[in-house]
């Protein structure tokens, strides 16, 4: 095991810790930004409630709305616009995983002088990385992504159909005011994809990764047991508050990068949800359930039942003695749970017809490819992104 590791953001966590932004806030900045999505706080009070603490901290507020889920970099523009107009000194993000991304890319686009996109690393031929943001306080309203915690954004470029990544350490937040009871709203929809995000992060690094990480490895089986146990509570009643608790810190969890320390795994199912997203707008944790049990068969098929016959057994309560049944036992059942709680398993289900899918296996080879295929274990050419996604279809 070879790893360096640091995460710079402070993390206060717990039910009703809302009516604390404002003073945390005050002691980051008293010009905030607050960026939302397309109006779920507004709706719900979570809004009223952050301003009426912001104003009782004496942090003069502007309001920026409108990030779409799958967040566009014409957005990401106007929000720029927005904070420099206001002359903000520190922006909250007040939402899901999109508001989350669209504000980090603000902050440090106010500080940038080209445009965001430029940041962003997919290709372009020489994405130039950000020195420097204003900072950012994160209070998530959904448990999916751990955008709270990490140094990540995900922007969608609509006119060139691409989703791309900026990931620089400059973008990690300052605080991370994670409130889980923010989340009792979400609809079960949502809810269902994100506890389908939070599985994938794990199973992304667990199961691409280097050998010999028997502690990342158990944390992850823990992670993902706690999303299925609590994810299913959640989806079946969103006031049960200790699932929502539950289910919000194995996000956090789940992408902070702590688990996946030595793993150096790429994410393979992330750069075709990616593809599929930048040409559907489907919902991120959607588009995962739809590919990933697939992209499992096929890697238990291709490479050997490995580390999943083990994952079978400990987390999915397989009883069978042949690894490779054992495996693929584990996966349905991993299928079954995703459909469970109402997670689309099939493309079909997201409106992807089965005449496109050469279309995007390409272009997930042309975006996310090196030398012909997109990183994995194993790499997987066009033809095998098409495979795998004709077993989705
Ligand atoms: O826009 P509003 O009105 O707020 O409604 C949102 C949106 O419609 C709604 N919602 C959020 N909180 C709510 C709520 N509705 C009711 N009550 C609440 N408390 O939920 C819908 C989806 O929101 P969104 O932010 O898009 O979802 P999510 O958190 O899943 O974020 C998805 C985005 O994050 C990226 C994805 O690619 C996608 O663009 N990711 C970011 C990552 C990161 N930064 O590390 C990693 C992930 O792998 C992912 O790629
Ligand atoms: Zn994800």
């Amino acid at each position: 095991m070879k790893f360096e590791y640091s995460n710079p953001v402070q993390v206060v966590f717990g039910p009703g810790r809302i009516s604390e932004l404002g003073k945390l806030t005050a002691g980051i900045g008293n010009r905030a930004v607050v960026v939302i999505g397309g109006g779920s706080v507004r709706n719900n009070g979570t809004l009223d409630k952050a301003v009426k603490s912001l104003e009782a901290a004496r942090v003069a507020i502007h309001v920026f709305e409108g990030v779409e889920p799958n967040p566009r970099i014409s957005t990401v523009r106007r929000g720029i616009d927005a904070i420099r107009a206001f002359r903000g000194n520190v922006v909250i993000a007040l939402g899901g995983g999109s508001v989350m991304d669209a504000a980090k890319v603000m902050a440090a686009g106010a500080l940038y002088d080209q445009d965001p996109w430029k940041m962003c690393k997919v290709s372009q031929a020489k994405p130039v990385a950000p020195t420097a943001s204003l900072p950012v306080i994160t209070v998530p309203t959904l448990a999916a992504t751990g955008s709270e915690m990490n140094c990540n954004a995900v922007i969608t470029n609509w006119e060139a159909n691409m989703k791309a990544a900026a990931i620089y350490p400059i973008l990690y937040p300052k605080l991370a005011l994670i409130d889980p009871e923010l989340t009792v709203t979400v609809p079960k929809y949502h809810t269902a994809a994100g506890v389908v995000d939070i599985i994938t992060h794990v199973t992304e690094g667990y199961f691409n990764a280097q050998p010999g990480t028997p502690l990342q490895d158990r944390m992850a089986e823990a992670v993902i047991s706690t999303a299925i146990e609590h994810g299913a509570r959640a989806v079946a009643d969103g006031s049960d508050l200790a699932a929502r608790e539950a289910v919000m810190w194995a996000s956090t969890v789940a992408l902070n990068n702590w688990i996946h320390v030595g793993w150096n795994a790429p994410f393979p199912c992330h750069g075709i949800e990616h593809v599929l997203s930048a040409h559907y707008d489907v919902s991120h944790g959607a588009g995962l359930a739809a590919i990933s049990p697939s992209w499992m068969r096929f890697v238990v098929r291709r490479v050997g039942p490995g580390k999943w016959a083990g994952f079978a057994r400990r987390v999915m309560a397989v009883d069978c003695a042949d690894d490779v049944e054992a495996a693929l036992l584990g996966i349905d059942r991993l299928e079954e749970f995703f459909a469970s709680i109402g997670a689309p398993t099939r493309l079909s289900g997201l409106g992807i017809p089965a005449a496109e899918i050469r279309r995007l296996a390409e272009d997930t080879v042309r975006v996310f490819g090196v030398n012909g295929a997109i990183a994995g274990v194993p790499p997987l050419t066009v033809d095998d992104i098409e495979s795998i996604l004709n077993s989705a279809a």
